[in-house]
């Protein structure tokens, strides 16, 4: 059993929601999506975006999902990151099975367990770089002297510690990316899920970006899940998922076609 099992073994959500049961897929994968779903609606219209996705993600890999344009991307790490429910199908994280949760609960969840980087960044514009990191420490229960301490050292980590007061505007986009990478990672969180982490950077700064990613995994045994167009992660990534049309194009059993150096 790895630590995190012991440590959801441990927690009260998962004595109160996991039924005895659980299947190997469950507890030998970090992320395991099962037959998921999801149609949006708009007046009679219905749209399937998302066609029973099978998908699974090894704790302390580094996995990529990719595909075209509309393909469904954004929506599936959504659903994995409990922020959208999918019509059918279930999703367990860490061996929890969070499409079973309820608000708070998967709020909590959310909170102690998934670092999401959002494309665009998506800092306070009016807070430093410092005070972005304190604000997601706070949220996290992490407060005054012990949260100004641990925002300096995930600056320090991420290569910014020069930049600790400076405001995003006064960031390249490479910076506000390891900003943001600072902050996904506040409170430790085992899961780390990025949307485009790379889009709209320069080659340096985007490789920058990568090796801070690569490291997560290698180097603290994180998860990470990461959609991308960009050809430049494949080579440090353990595997890549593609997308088309709502679903992987290719089955499960096949992966290890895509399964690259580790
Ligand atoms: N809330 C919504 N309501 C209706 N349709 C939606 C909603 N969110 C996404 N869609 C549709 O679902 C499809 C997939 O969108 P999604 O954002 O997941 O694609 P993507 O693969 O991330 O694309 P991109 O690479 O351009 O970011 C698109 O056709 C989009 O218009
Ligand atoms: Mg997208």
């Amino acid at each position: 059993m790895t630590a995190y099992q012991l440590d959801i073994a441990n927690s009260p959500a998962q004595t109160a929601f996991t039924p005895a049961w659980t299947s190997t897929k469950v507890l030998s994968n970090a992320i395991v999506a099962d037959r998921v779903s999801m149609e949006f609606r708009s007046g009679t219209e219905k749209f399937q975006v998302l066609k029973e996705i099978d998908l699974a993600v090894q704790s302390g890999d580094m996995q990529l999902l990719m595909g075209p344009s509309g393909s469904g991307k954004t929506t599936l790490l959504s659903i994995l990151a409990g922020m959208l429910t999918p019509t059918e199908g279930s999703v367990h994280l860490l061996g929890q099975e969070i499409t079973r949760l309820s608000r708070s609960q998967l709020a909590r969840f959310r909170r102690d367990h998934i670092g999401f980087i959002f494309q665009g960044f998506n800092l306070f514009p009016a807070l430093t770089a410092l005070e972005n990191i304190e604000v997601a420490l706070n949220v996290k229960g992490i407060r005054k002297s012990a949260a100004k301490h641990q925002a300096q050292t995930l600056l320090e980590e991420v290569g910014l510690a020069d930049k600790a007061n400076q405001l995003p505007k006064d960031l390249s986009g490479g910076q506000k990316q390891r900003v943001a990478i600072a902050r996904a990672l506040a409170g430790n969180p085992q899961l780390i899920m990025a949307d485009e982490p790379t889009a709209s950077l320069d080659s340096k700064s985007g490789h920058t970006v990568i090796e801070l990613l690569r490291q997560l995994a290698k180097d603290r045994d994180r998860t990470v899940l990461i959609v991308t167009h960009d050809p430049r992660i494949i080579d440090v990534a353990d595997r890549v998922v593609y997308l088309e049309d709502g679903r992987i194009t290719e089955p499960q059993s096949s992966l290890e076609t895509y399964s690259c150096h580790r």
